[in-house]
């Protein structure tokens, strides 16, 4: 079952070009990003949606975090994103013309679930559930829904459920955008062909393995490590953090690239590793100069910087080169290393990495 692969996080990381070009498929046929890519009622229940709020738990809720920047950037319209057991337990204010959207790969989490219920008992019924497993709860008790196509995930550290939903959640962006006329057609069909040739930048991005696994060695002694982002990179760092935490024991936090100097830079020693995700973006000047401020103190650099960028290795700087800049789908591409870095880290470490310790695939208990 495993094929080549030692584990099913490792097969299910390389399996990302097939589960994105599968999700992307309806997309692709439909020639546009359509309501109907949603549901049938999709037409009707998005018209005149104002506000979007996202509701979710650990993985998934990172990427609500980086639907929100194509959210507001692509449709124009206000998105929130909270934590579904935070949402569900405190006086929430709601529209009927808010859009909520849970996610979730199981379709089972307790909390996302109450969260959903929680939602539509104060009059919201404008729900829409992007989910992996087909008639599980959720999707069920939500009117419109998409089903990403990731097939089903065995290693409890999600991988490519993540990047599926990154996808159907670009594509709920840009469908808002053309429903309220800010994408135009020509637009939409440049995002179609970006979305086109994904598959093959996570493809160039999965080759990088042997890279990421030699820094993974370097990675391995190490007690904690930060990880830095900016912008729709920023759940990215997020994301890398979490993986290494619960598949290495590693400690690890994501913060934005910005904060640094309000507190965490006093962390920052020979001991503490810093990876950042510097893609060729308009932020990248920005990222440069908040690794001078990490490297000023001591700190080692792993940075994770597009192919047609032009940054370069100096003494505590590593640098592995992803594949260019993908433009809006940029964090999908950018996943794929954080991903690696953190499996390559517990295989160095000999945790148990389909199965980590204190940890369950789907999360049906408060
Ligand atoms: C992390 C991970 C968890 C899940 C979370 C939500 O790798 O897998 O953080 O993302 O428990 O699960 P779903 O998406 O099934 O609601």
């Amino acid at each position: 079952e495993l094929g080549p692969y030692r584990h099913f996080m490792q097969k299910e990381i390389h399996e990302q070009p097939r589960a994105i070009s599968d999700t992307a498929e309806g997309i692709l046929d439909a020639g546009d990003f359509v309501p109907s890519l949603f549901g049938d009622e999709a037409e009707a229940v998005l018209a005149d949606v104002a506000s979007v709020q996202i509701l979710a738990c650990g993985t998934s809720y990172y990427a609500g975090l980086t639907a929100r920047y194509w959210i507001e950037a692509l449709a124009g319209i206000p998105c929130a994103v909270e934590i579904a057991s935070e949402y569900r337990y405190r006086k929430v204010v709601g529209h009927p013309q808010q859009l909520i959207v849970t996610i979730s790969q199981s379709g089972e989490t307790l909390d996302t679930m109450e969260a959903l219920k929680y939602a539509k008992a104060q009059g919201q019924d404008k729900t829409l559930s992007i989910c992996n497993v087909p008639e599980s709860a959720i999707p069920r008790a939500s009117r419109l829904v998409f089903y990403t196509r990731a097939g089903a995930e065995i290693g409890v550290a999600s991988t490519k459920a993540f990047t599926t939903q990154l996808v159907a959640l670009f594509a709920l962006a840009v469908t808002l955008g053309r429903l309220r006329g800010q994408v135009d057609d020509a637009h939409a069909a440049a995002l179609l062909d970006d979305l086109c040739h994904l598959p093959g930048s996570v493809q160039h991005a999965l080759n990088l393995e042997p890279q990421i696994a030699a820094w993974a060695s370097a990675f391995a002694p190490y007690q904690h490590a930060l990880f830095l982002g900016r912008g729709t990179h920023y759940p990215i760092a997020l994301e890398g953090a979490l993986k290494l935490k619960e598949i290495s024991y590693i400690h690890a936090e994501g913060y934005p690239a910005g904060e640094l100097k309000h507190g965490p830079l006093a962390l920052v020693d020979a001991q503490m590793p810093v990876v950042v995700i510097a893609p060729n973006d308009a932020l990248l000047e920005k990222v440069k100069s908040n690794i001078q401020e990490v490297r000023a103190r001591g700190g080692q650099m792993y940075v994770f910087a597009d192919a047609d960028s032009s940054f370069t290795e100096s003494e505590g700087v590593h640098v592995i080169r992803t594949p260019r800049h993908v433009g809006l789908l940029s964090p999908i591409v950018h996943a794929i290393p954080v991903q690696l870095l953190a499996y390559h880290t517990a295989l160095a470490r000999g945790t148990d990495v389909d199965k980590p310790r204190n940890l369950a695939k789907a999360v049906t208990v408060e």
